[in-house]
């Protein structure tokens, strides 16, 4: 069966480190490159810890490119308190051995896309795609699909109305979700049903592999700040579920939607409007709505545990 040719567009960010590790250890996928995007932190360190996914996962062949630092209209804001200073959980690192590619993500993306049908997996703030389009016309007709992780109906995580990666850049949002190309969003509705506990984490520490012990404990203060927000340490796996929908469409069951993106609220900027109307079931857009968390767990650990990372 063809490989899915895919590009993650990522602000690493520890649940980002989960999806990129899954699709590095998955033999559906073929990962051209991974854009970074300011998000989590700031650009260099989203970037920095790309870099430092790919070699854990021993795959320093799959080039990382440095993208757009700031959103379309200025900066808001990151969500270090949630994945440590770094992003990615404050642990000690070897300096990665294999530099960030100098060509710029945006360029990377549109050059990917005139090779062929390109699946773009994206699990940050969607600044590097509005770019694209903005800089790229055509590029919407050369992609095969986005699946985004995005957005929610019922309650955001940043404000009452707003998931962090539409408010983190909601402008950006309105011109992907505007645009003419598939989309399939995972939003908070279904990626709260996503999770690990910390008797996964225990599970994987006891692999006595460098990936299950750095996931881990990279994991740690995501625990902590889900204990403070929710009253539990399930760890919720939103990225992942965008690359588990590539690997595995069957996976997640979806909807036809129209989706509006609110840039102007004074309460509700970043806010995604989802309409569910019959009228929509045959649209290009949709949206996940159910996942059974067992089913993807034991997918994900199956794929870490092939992980192997180099002396
Ligand atoms: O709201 C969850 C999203 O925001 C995830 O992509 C997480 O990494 C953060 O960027
Ligand atoms: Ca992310």
């Amino acid at each position: 069966m063809a490989l899915t040719r895919i590009v993650i567009d990522t602000d690493p960010g520890v649940d980002d480190a989960v999806a990129i590790l899954l699709a590095l250890a998955s033999p559906e996928l073929e990962v051209l490159g991974i854009t970074c995007v300011a998000g989590n932190v700031d650009l260099e360190k989203t970037t920095l810890n790309a870099q430092r996914l790919v070699a854990l996962a021993g795959r320093s062949d799959v080039p990382v490119f440095r993208g757009c630092a700031e959103p379309l209209a200025g900066p808001t804001g990151t969500a270090a308190e949630v994945h440590g200073f770094d992003g990615l959980g404050d642990l000690e690192w070897p300096t990665p051995r294999v530099e960030v590619n100098e060509l710029g993500a945006v360029e990377f993306l549109y050059r990917e896309l005139t090779r062929g049908r390109v699946t773009i997996v994206a699990i940050g703030p969607l600044t590097n795609l509005a770019t694209l389009l903005v800089e790229y016309p055509d590029a919407a007709d050369l992609v095969e699909r986005v699946v985004i992780m995005g957005g929610a109906s019922f309650h955001g995580n940043v404000t009452a109305a707003a998931e962090f990666n539409i408010w983190a850049d909601p402008e950006a949002a309105a011109i992907v979700f505007n645009a003419s190309w598939r989309i399939d969003v995972m939003p908070l509705d279904l990626t709260h049903q996503a999770f690990l506990t910390d008797a996964n984490l225990e599970e994987l520490r006891s692999w006595g592999t460098e990936v299950g012990q750095r996931v881990a404990d990279m994991l740690e203060p995501y625990a902590a700040f889900h204990l403070e927000w929710y009253q539990n340490r399930d760890l919720i796996m939103h990225d992942a579920m965008a690359v588990y929908e590539v690997i595995d469409p069957t996976a997640i069951v979806k909807s036809g939607v129209e989706v509006e993106i609110e840039t102007d609220g004074l309460f509700s900027r970043g806010a995604t409007h989802f309409s569910r109307s019959h009228r929509h079931a045959t649209s290009t857009t949709r949206v996940g709505t159910f996942v059974d968390n067992d089913r993807f767990v034991d997918l994900l650990k199956s794929r870490l545990a092939t992980l192997r990372s180099p002396n």
